[in-house]
């Protein structure tokens, strides 16, 4: 979600985007879980998309282009990171469990009614990394690994361009259901509700999205309270998940994985166990 939200100075640049200036003469850290000030920001800015007259629903393959330019981009900058995603896995994925299917919930919309530029180049970047960690991941394993896309606020264009890319797209709350112990749970910026329905069911071997720490220091959780996710941070590796340059798209964004030696001990009796014959764990692993 973004720390600042646009103000009545507002200005476009000589390239046309637009510029969003800051209330504040100091930039303000990205909060760390939605309050109720960011849900009313954030309906602002994706709410606004629906509330707009209908118009002409844009070619599929402008979204493609787009999707193109903004994943060069990110994977160039991305490259350059200290630890960049690609080398995080290729470092780790000897000692952790791995994913055999995907899922994407709340990438936001490629396709907003006010053609709001921030609210594409989130969805795009976030996508692009989802894509590069499957195509990754799929390498590693050689299997092929497919992607479910859930999001209420897809367009039929978003759905169109998904579709054209292979993937699947579903209705809530049909991807809740689809996570098992062999997915990779792509889910950023989610409400607690969101998160809380989508690991009912099983702990997936990895996800990326909002963890326990940055919950659990907001200090409005009482004890018990999103038991999946703390349960997520015993079992799993955390792993800091690489920031796109100074803007929010994965601000308090972090990634687990889950070691192959690790039972899934939990209290939820929901949540299956794993195999107890899986191989020990390497203890240089540092996993
Ligand atoms: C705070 S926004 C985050 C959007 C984007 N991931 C980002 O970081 O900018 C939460 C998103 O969750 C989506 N959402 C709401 N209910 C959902 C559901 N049942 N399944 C999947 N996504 C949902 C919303 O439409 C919205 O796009």
């Amino acid at each position: 979600m973004p720390a600042t939200q646009p103000t009545q100075t507002d200005q476009s640049d000589k390239e046309g985007w637009t510029k969003v200036a800051s209330k504040s003469r100091f930039r303000r850290a990205p909060r760390a879980v939605p309050t109720q000030k960011d849900l009313v920001a954030a309906k602002a800015l994706y709410g606004r998309c629906r509330d707009q007259q209908p118009r002409e629903p844009r070619p599929v393959y402008d979204i493609k282009n787009e999707f193109d330019s903004f994943s060069t981009r990110w994977r160039e900058s991305e490259s350059h990171q200290p630890q960049s995603l690609q080398s995080l896995i290729l470092e780790h994925h000897k000692h952790h469990a791995p994913v055999r299917k995907a899922v994407c919930l709340g990438i936001g919309t490629f396709d907003p009614d006010d053609g709001s530029w921030e609210v594409k180049r989130r969805a795009h970047v976030q996508l692009a990394a989802f894509m590069a960690m499957v195509e990754l991941l799929a390498d590693i394993s050689g299997e092929t690994i497919s992607c479910i896309f859930q999001e209420p606020l897809f367009s039929s264009t978003d759905k169109d361009f998904l579709l054209s890319l292979g993937h699947e797209v579903v209705d809530s709350p049909a991807a809740f259901d689809a996570v098992d112990e062999e997915t990779l749970l792509f889910a950023i910026h989610m409400y607690r509700p969101i998160y809380e329905a989508a690991l009912e069911r099983a702990l997936p071997v990895m996800f990326v999205g909002t963890g326990w720490e940055t919950w659990d220091h907001v200090g409005n959780l009482k004890e018990g309270d999103f038991k999946c996710m703390q349960e997520m941070h015993a079992s799993h590796r955390l792993f800091p998940f690489p920031r796109d340059g100074t803007s929010t798209t994965f601000s308090s964004t972090c990634l687990y994985w889950r070691p192959i030696s690790t039972r899934q001990e939990t209290t939820n009796p929901h949540v299956h166990r794993l195999d107890e014959s899986a191989p020990a764990a390497d203890a240089s692993a540092g996993g």
